[in-house]
């Protein structure tokens, strides 16, 4: 038995972020980001970029003459009614386009044709042939939507495609307007009017589908199954109502999957992280944690088992690599799901090599915070390696700062190395100031600081303030850090470490000291 092996199908990708994108509630871009976000798509390799609707607004007509004087490898294309004075403003605006393609539309199903149009069948195929005939006059490359497609009497759309065809529109769009079609319809749907209408072998046939019932991108690779090869899609999935089917999702299932459908496109998938983020930015309008691509969850990994996976081989629990679509590396959220192989190889990666019982005592470190906090980032796992250090120094166990008049007051409580408790009260020119002198009488040592710094660390509700300290004793320098959500108390473990250092520096001299002389 012979296999024939045929080459992968090109399928083009449409991107219409900045039309049916933008016109969504909350997506409005100005011409200026247009040009932005147009620069990455064609970055990105999309084949064609729908600028706008040149008839519906100044701004539109704007972005689509700013966006052709720069782009001029990409095909450029508007959206334009079956109305001559439409198409002739669509035309002006696309002057001066290396690659220009006008896209008109009409819609043919019963309930638009009645309702919405108050047009018989008859005139609505006239209106969609005289009307890719004028478009032609202007540009060679014409695409035909027939609106509400999937909800139109299939002869009658057959009847319409026909006519466009024979006008001389080169690609054939056939919208699941309202989201409402299904995978097997719609593959079937393209398979019939591929195979029967008059030309249609001689044109692209293209979907594009919504969203409403979250399955734009499902019919939309069911219709490349059923011959489309060209997909209109949306960065973020972004468009009117529930939104377009989304390009990154079509783009890697085709990726992915590429076997399976036998077709795949020209991006380079590597940037569809950083163009998902640039439109995030320029509207406005994050994308949920588990967005399937391009969402933070969509590589990061909490739960023990999933982690313990991971570690062992990453195809257990990811289908592709955060590289190919452009994020650095997957993610090992350290949280209350997590396991000791995580947190073991995590602490490997701070440079951390631990004995089995050192690690018990800190993995229960680690699930004691975990009660406390969401996530256990980097800098928490170093303040719990830190605390095992300085278990044998002095211990911050509360502090409280307080107002006296003009001055501040503060009062700690420690443990000190033998586990006996302190307090001292201490005031000083601020809180600050106020904490470190009355550390210095808690514990007899006083520190000269040559620098104090604090920062941010992490982001959003986990992130943590860090301080870092610097001290020189004779001669020798000593650096310390503490971190904790209060920075104020992040200063005050930053203090602990240096002088817990400079106290274990000066028992190990003395040690040493004690031995010589013994020698001696
Ligand atoms: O959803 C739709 O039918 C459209 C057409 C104008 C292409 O956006
Ligand atoms: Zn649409």
């Amino acid at each position: 038995m012979s296999t024939i092996i045929t080459q992968p199908a090109q399928v083009r990708i449409f991107d219409t972020t900045l039309r049916d994108g933008e016109q969504s509630p909350g997506c409005s871009m100005s011409p200026q980001q247009k040009l932005v976000m147009a620069r990455a798509l064609a970055e990105l390799g999309v084949d064609v970029i729908e600028t706008g609707f040149p008839a519906s607004s100044q701004s539109d007509r704007e972005a689509a003459s700013l966006i052709a004087r720069e782009l001029r490898d990409t095909t450029l294309c508007v959206l334009s009614r079956c109305l001559p004075n439409d198409i002739e403003i669509s035309a002006r605006a696309l002057e001066g386009t290396a690659k220009p393609r006008l896209h008109l539309f009409v819609s043919t199903s019963p309930l638009h044709r009645e309702h919405k149009l108050r047009m018989s069948k008859q005139q609505v195929l006239d209106l969609a042939a005289t009307s890719v005939a004028h478009a032609r006059r202007f540009v060679d490359d014409v695409e035909f939507s027939t609106e509400d497609g999937t909800r139109t009497e299939e002869d009658f759309l057959a009847e319409v495609i026909g006519a466009a065809i024979a006008a001389g529109a080169t690609t054939i769009n056939v919208p699941d307007t309202l989201g409402y079609t299904t995978p097997a319809e719609i593959r079937g749907l393209f398979e019939r009017l591929i195979g029967g209408v008059p030309g249609a072998r001689d044109v692209v046939f293209s979907t594009h589908c919504h969203n409403d019932l979250g399955m734009a991108v499902a019919n939309s690779l069911a219709a490349v199954e059923g011959g489309a090869r060209q997909v209109e899609c949306a960065v973020n999935g972004i468009g009117e109502r529930a939104g377009n089917c989304a390009l990154e999702e079509i783009a890697m299932a085709l990726k992915v999957r590429g076997a399976y459908f036998n077709a795949d496109t020209r991006l380079d998938t590597r940037r569809l992280v950083s163009t998902s983020q640039l439109l995030q930015r320029l509207v406005g309008m994050p994308v949920q944690r588990n967005k399937a691509i391009v969402g933070l969850n969509a590589f990061a990994h909490e739960s023990g088992i999933h982690q313990h996976g991971m570690l062992r081989h990453r195809g257990t629990y990811e289908i592709m690599n955060p590289q190919d679509v452009g994020w650095p590396d997957s993610q090992m959220v350290l949280g209350r799901h997590s396991g000791r192989a995580a947190v073991e190889q995590r602490l490997r990666a701070l440079g951390y090599l631990l004995e089995e019982s050192e690690l018990e005592l800190v993995f229960a470190d680690f699930k004691a915070l975990c009660e406390k906090q969401r996530v256990v980032n980097d800098a928490d796992l170093q303040t719990l390696m830190q605390d095992g250090a300085d278990s044998e120094g002095y211990r911050l166990s509360s502090m409280t700062i307080s107002d006296a008049g003009h001055r501040a007051r503060a009062t700690v409580e420690l443990s000190d190395p033998d586990g006996d408790r302190l307090f001292e009260t201490a005031e000083g020119d601020g809180p600050v100031d106020a904490l470190f002198a009355a550390l210095a009488m808690a514990t007899g040592v006083d520190l000269k600081l040559e620098s104090y710094q604090v920062h941010s660390v992490g982001l959003g509700r986990d992130a943590r303030g860090e301080a870092n300290l610097s001290v020189r004793h004779e001669g020798v320098e000593y650096d310390g850090t503490g971190t904790s959500k209060d920075i104020i108390e992040a200063s005050a473990l930053a203090w602990l470490d240096v002088a817990n250092r400079l106290l274990r520096a000066r028992s190990k001299a003395k040690t040493k000291s004690t031995s010589e002389m013994a020698v001696a």
